[in-house]
């Protein structure tokens, strides 16, 4: 990210949210507060999406991960998680519309100018800060997250789940190596969900164009992709951390669930989704 200034990826996810409402009827993932927050109206968000209909896979991968993250945190806290930890939130509105009310702490975590820019949109936009609701300002390539939570006074006891959603691309692997160490040291850190990409390499052609065309494009804005993970190496690594719970959707599983294709070549390649949980999730 460049210094002192908020992530522009942050405002490209956060207008794909707001699309997704307006073109598709938030079909995947409702946010009431999606186009608030952005503080734009819906026709001018649609015109920007219809501009660049290339836009629209990052549009529904981007519902897909929200609503994959958030069903599995209503599952975790109806089985007594207390506490959110929003890592990289960016405009997320979860923490504005949350419908455990004091039932759930929610933590938001993001690089400081990103938080002070977010802070000011949700005052513009007059949607209010729930009691319940603590900022947690850290930068994660020059601060531990335990140093940035302990200072917001969060507690690592409190059985707790992690989001991180579009966030670990951008991180050096070290860095997305750490983070994971944390919540699998503490003794709440019991579930995360986040979202990586397969390798550029290993893309079958056509998604390898649309890989590079969007990779060009968030260079461009100064926060490059440079983490990648291949699946299984990943689950290894994860278990060997004590995440006993790995459940990780590919482009085909995401197909299968969310857009009912079950003809979806079983070996494609692209953007997953994965949760990690040291304690069972369902049953
Ligand atoms: C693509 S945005 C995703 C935002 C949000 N999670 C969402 O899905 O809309 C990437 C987020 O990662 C955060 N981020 C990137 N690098 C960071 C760093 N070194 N420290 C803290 N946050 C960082 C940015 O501030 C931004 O909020």
């Amino acid at each position: 990210m460049r210094t002192g200034t908020p992530s522009r990826t942050a405002l490209a996810a956060a207008t794909h949210r707001a699309a997704h409402q307006v073109i598709e009827g938030g079909r995947i993932f409702a946010d009431p507060l999606a186009l608030r927050i952005l503080g734009q109206d819906a026709e001018a968000v649609a015109r920007e999406a219809e501009q660049d209909p290339s836009r629209r896979l990052m549009q529904l991968f981007i519902a897909v991960r929200t609503r994959f993250a958030e069903d599995a945190l209503a599952a975790a806290v109806e089985r007594g998680v207390s506490q959110l930890v929003v890592l990289g939130a960016g405009l997320d509105t979860y923490a504005y519309r949350s419908p455990f009310g004091a039932q759930l702490r929610v933590f938001e975590v993001d690089h400081p100018a990103t938080q002070a820019w977010k802070r000011q949109r949700l005052e513009e936009a007059a949607i209010p800060l729930p009691d319940t609701l603590t900022f947690a300002p850290v930068d994660f390539e020059r601060q531990t997250l335990a140093e940035g939570l302990a200072a917001a006074g969060f507690d690592p006891g409190y059985r707790t789940f992690f989001t991180w959603l579009g966030v670990v691309p951008y991180l050096t692997e070290e860095a997305a190596w750490s983070t994971l160490g944390y919540i699998a040291g503490i003794p709440g850190g019991e579930h995360v969900v986040f979202d990586y990409s397969d390798p550029p390499g290993t893309l079958a052609p056509e998604r390898r164009a649309y890989h590079d065309r969007h990779a060009a494009r968030v260079e461009s804005l100064g926060e490059a992709w440079v983490t990648y993970f291949e699946a299984a190496a990943l689950r290894t690594r994860l278990e060997a951390l004590g995440f006993t719970e790995v459940e990780d959707l590919g482009p085909a599983q995401i197909a299968a669930r969310y857009f009912a294709l079950r003809a979806a070549a079983q070996r494609e390649r692209g953007g997953h989704i994965v949760r990690a949980s040291r304690l069972p999730l369902g049953g």
